[in-house]
């Protein structure tokens, strides 16, 4: 069955290389996508082709969120990206950043629209959407992410579609976007829980800015997630206790409050956790969707979650596709600006539940950076929850590199969210509440709590130096 399903689009249709050719050395492109579901595949191959016949093509790429292989990975190792904005998770894009060759800014999820919007990164010259297809009148029917997806489609001065034919038409309707005006302009959103609709499930563009529409027959390529190890299901373990506890203490609403969940195995394994739990009447408010909210939904746990992308696991894909009608009820996905947007999660009190590297005494969290320079992902979405959340809470085990480092620190190399966001953190060995607390209790509940007790010495011997030297009221820190 045709895809485009108006005609003057379809006549846009042509091959990869005619639509790639209005990308030039030095262009700005932005790509739709989120948490590798929903990125543009056969273009960037194309660019990629092109530099390796020996074409002088540099671009920066902005993304939503983290794209797939075929996207940072293919460009990357043909030594196209010279500018990166946005989330990713690659490894080859990530050695090239950490060498430097690649000049990557760390900017928040809810953050991109705002900066693209405003002209902050400059003219964006090239969008590249991929699509399940259109509607009559020419409306885009965006895959399983939303992200920066309508963005592009407004800001980008040309665009070229890529009409993904995997992906099942069903997911029309999942979508709700909304276009967010610049300020002054900017007008309030009415969401009061994570399936309230507030705007369209498709995402316009202007005909005249179409160069080019590609087919593609590739999938996603996302990884399946391995099972919790004993570490991650502790952790999980002490946040689920402490989340009833806070209900029993009426500090959390029952039912709780809509659930943000952070990427990573740890917090993969607190939603795993809570589907097994006696907790109900669950819902989420996230930035991305993974297999666990649609075994919540399964448990009949979670009646309703939003997010600004939905990653499937390749091994559970199908069942899912089978099932979308069920699933559409209960699932909304929303553009970024609004999935990880400050007012909303503050005002619907979201748990926002996050993955650190490490924490220091104060209670600061690095979530990006390993031995303080070398750039692991990127900070995402998680400041936009944990700095606005109704409970933030960070989770990390207590050691890396097989015991060879503490994740509880003295000092963090590099600070990611500071000590008047992190409220709760938790590790394999206990759970460390620091609201309301003073710079040297929570230095002292952080050892006792979360530190591996082989640490637990040498940070103890820290504090108790940095007391005898201390000439004010945050020097021990
Ligand atoms: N010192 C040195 N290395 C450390 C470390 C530390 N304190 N803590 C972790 N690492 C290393 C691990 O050893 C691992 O290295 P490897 O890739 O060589 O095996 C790597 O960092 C990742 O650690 P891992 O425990 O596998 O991480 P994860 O999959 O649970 O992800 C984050 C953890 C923090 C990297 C991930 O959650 C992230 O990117 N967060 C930032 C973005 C975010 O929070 N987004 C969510 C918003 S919705």
């Amino acid at each position: 069955m045709e895809r485009i399903k108006n005609a003057e689009l379809l006549k846009k249709v042509t091959t990869p290389e005619a639509a790639a050719s209005c990308i030039k050395n030095g262009m700005t492109v932005a790509v739709s996508g989120f948490t590798v579901v929903g990125y543009p595949k056969v273009i960037p191959a194309e660019l990629a082709k092109r530099a390796d016949n020996g074409e002088d093509l540099k671009i920066t790429l902005i993304t939503g969120g983290n794209v797939g292989d075929e996207g940072d990975g293919v460009l990357s190792r043909s030594h196209v990206l010279a500018r990166r904005y946005g989330f990713q998770n690659n490894k080859d894009l990530r050695t090239q950043i950490n060498s430097n060759e690649v000049k990557f800014v760390d900017t928040h999820v809810g953050g991109v629209p705002h900066l693209i919007k405003n002209g902050f990164l400059g003219k964006l010259d090239v969008g590249i959407i991929e699509i399940a297809g259109t509607t009559e009148d020419g409306k885009l029917i965006p895959c399983f992410s939303a992200g920066i997806t309508n963005v592009i489609a407004k800001y980008a001065e040309k665009i070229i579609l890529e009409v993904n034919e995997t992906v099942p038409l069903a997911v029309e309707g999942m979508h709700d976007f909304i276009d967010i005006d610049r300020a002054p302009n900017a007008q309030p959103i009415l969401i009061s829980s994570p399936v309230s609709r507030v705007g369209s499930p498709y995402v316009t563009v202007d005909f005249d800015k179409v160069v080019g529409i590609v087919y593609s027959d590739k999938r996603d390529t996302n990884k399946d997630l391995a099972p919790a190890n004993e570490e991650q299901t502790k952790i999980a373990e002490l946040l689920i206790d402490f989340l009833k506890d806070e209900m029993k203490a009426g500090r959390l609403s029952t039912p709780l409050p809509p659930m943000q969940s952070g990427v990573g195995g740890v917090a993969n394994a607190v939603l795993t956790c809570l589907a097994e739990s006696d907790l109900t009447d669950l819902s989420v408010y996230t930035e991305v969707m993974q297999d666990a909210v649609i075994a919540l939904i399964d448990s009949g746990k979670v009646t309703e979650a939003c997010g600004t992308a939905l990653t499937i696991s390749p091994s559970k894909l199908d069942d899912f596709y089978n099932n979308i009608d069920f699933y559409k009820e209960k699932i909304v996905l929303r553009p970024q600006e609004i999935s990880n947007s400050a007012e909303v999660i503050r005002r619907l009190g979201v748990i926002a539940m996050n993955t650190a590297i490490e924490v220091d005494l104060a209670g600061n969290v690095n979530s990006t950076h390993t031995n303080g320079v070398n750039l692991m992902n990127g900070i995402g979405g998680s400041s936009d929850y944990a700095k606005n959340a109704g409970l933030c809470v960070f989770t990390t085990p207590s050691t890396a590199k097989n015991g060879t480092i503490s994740c509880i620190v003295p000092h963090c190399g590099h600070v990611d969210h500071t000590e008047h966001d992190t409220q709760i953190i938790i590790t394999e060995y206990g759970l460390a509440d620091l609201r309301g607390l003073t710079a040297y209790e929570r230095a002292e509940l952080l050892i006792e709590k979360c530190a591996h007790p082989k640490f637990r010495p040498m940070l103890r011997e820290y504090i108790e130096n940095a007391k005898k030297n201390a000439t004010g009221f945050h020097d021990i820190l």
